[in-house]
């Protein structure tokens, strides 16, 4: 065949053209624990050979506020280094300004998810994140050393500080060095914030602001339940949780030197992994009563969102990524292999899931009724509250003030931080 060398030349660009559409580069942020990154890495490559894209992941800080501030940082100046990135549950009103409306795109995806999930994601009507999991605070508890030692799952604070006290000074004195009742997240950051929030919710205590505004953190029941976790510390917990994030309560618990531990739902797959001391011996129950009239079991609201980079290039290709691990096929798996808990109602049906995580269905009650932090209410002021919140908390737990004194100062505080409105 003779094909002149200019028509030739001309099918050969239009060949090459159409095989390399426009390949887009996604970067997106994965999430911080060793298993959780391995399996958004597969997923994020399976989509890229899928759709000819190339992907790039990186691991965020694991410590939410230093997370907040680096996406503050690089989204204040417009950066494009990532296109997509995991939002915290408390985050769409401060980051809404940098986040991609997605409704243009969702195609009716986000009816797939918990309407309460979706409501908090939607801010001034524009939709900024789509849910990847959600969580609520859990006790996690040696099934094997309550069973040794006579003693059945606490249902109030005062039993677990019992339990813990009895099981501490018998396992220490049977050998097991370094060998404490209880950890938790007391370091001064976002995790403490959602501590201190179910001890004070738990008796009776209220949200620190209410959903109308009102400030509630100085009364008497919010105050008693700082002064009880301020008891704890050096006595069953170590004064090390002073500066404990979730994985180094994870560490203690999964070596087998904490008999309680208050944690989220990924910690069950770690702790059951083939290597893990623990592995068999852990249960899940709901975090136990205060005290007073109003006092019952609370659970902090979290979990994480996808969002897409307001100033990403790619944004098409961004959304298509993030609604495909937002999808059920990777929420499964996800759920399997790290118990990530599912926003996709459906999914809490499926067998496989259930097998994995026994806590996902015997525990729904404690999902359904979790506390959520005043984020909505306060907006953009919500880093500040939160801040003033558990600096005071800390304040109390480190014996530098009284819940009383405390709490009444923090009321001060926050007062000004709203300055008339929030
Ligand atoms: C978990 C929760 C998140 C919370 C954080 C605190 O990641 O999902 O909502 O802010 O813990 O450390």
């Amino acid at each position: 065949m003779n094909i002149p060398l200019q028509k030739f030349a001309l099918a050969l660009c239009l060949a090459a053209g159409a095989a390399a559409s426009p390949a887009a580069t996604i970067t997106i942020a994965c999430g911080s624990t060793s298993n959780e990154l391995e399996v958004c890495k597969k997923h994020a490559d399976a989509w890229a050979r899928r759709t000819g894209n190339e992907v790039k992941t990186f691991s965020p800080p694991a410590n939410p506020t230093e997370a907040l501030a680096l996406y503050r940082q690089l989204l204040g100046a417009r950066s494009t280094d990532v296109d997509i990135i995991l939002i915290d549950a408390v985050w769409p009103g401060v980051l809404k300004d940098h986040l991609l409306d997605l409704k243009a795109y969702t195609k009716g995806a986000e009816n797939e998810h918990y309407p309460a999930i979706i409501q908090n994601n939607t801010v001034n009507g524009r939709l900024v994140g789509m849910p990847w999991y959600v969580d609520a605070g859990l006790l996690y508890y040696r099934k094997d050393l309550l069973a040794k030692h006579g003693l059945s799952v606490p249902l109030t604070w005062a039993e677990l500080g019992a339990g813990a006290k009895k099981i501490q000074a018998a396992e220490r004195a049977a050998g097991v060095k370094d060998f404490h009742g209880f950890v938790f997240q007391a370091k001064a950051y976002e995790g403490l914030t959602c501590n201190a929030l179910e001890w004070v919710a738990s008796w009776g205590g209220g949200t620190i602001v209410e959903p109308d505004g009102t400030i509630s953190i100085n009364n008497a029941g919010a105050a008693g339940a700082l002064n009880m976790a301020a008891g704890w510390i050096g006595s069953i917990a170590p004064i090390g949780v002073l500066n404990y994030g979730e994985e180094d309560t994870r560490g203690v618990f999964q070596n087998g030197q904490a008999l309680y531990m208050r944690n989220w739902p990924y910690a069950w797959a770690l702790l059951n992994a083939p290597d893990s001391p623990v592995n068999g011996k852990v249960g899940v129950a709901a975090l136990p009563r205060g005290e007073g009239a109003g006092a019952k079991s609370a659970a902090t609201l979290g979990g994480w969102q996808l969002a897409v980079n307001r100033y990403s290039p790619n944004a098409e290709a961004a959304v298509d990524l993030l609604l495909y691990m937002t999808g059920p096929v990777v929420q499964k798996d996800r759920a399997i292999k790290g118990s990530f808990n599912p926003t996709r109602p459906a999914l809490y049906g499926d067998a496989d899931i259930a097998r994995a995580n026994p806590f996902m269905a015997n525990l729904r009650e404690v999902f359904a009724n979790a506390v959520a932090r005043p984020s909505t209410v306060t907006g953009l002021k919500y880093p500040s509250v939160s801040q003033s919140f558990w600096d005071a908390t800390h304040d109390v737990l480190s014996k530098e003030a009284q819940g009383e004194d405390a709490t009444r100062r923090l009321e001060g505080k926050l007062r000004l931080i709203r300055r008339g409105q929030w």
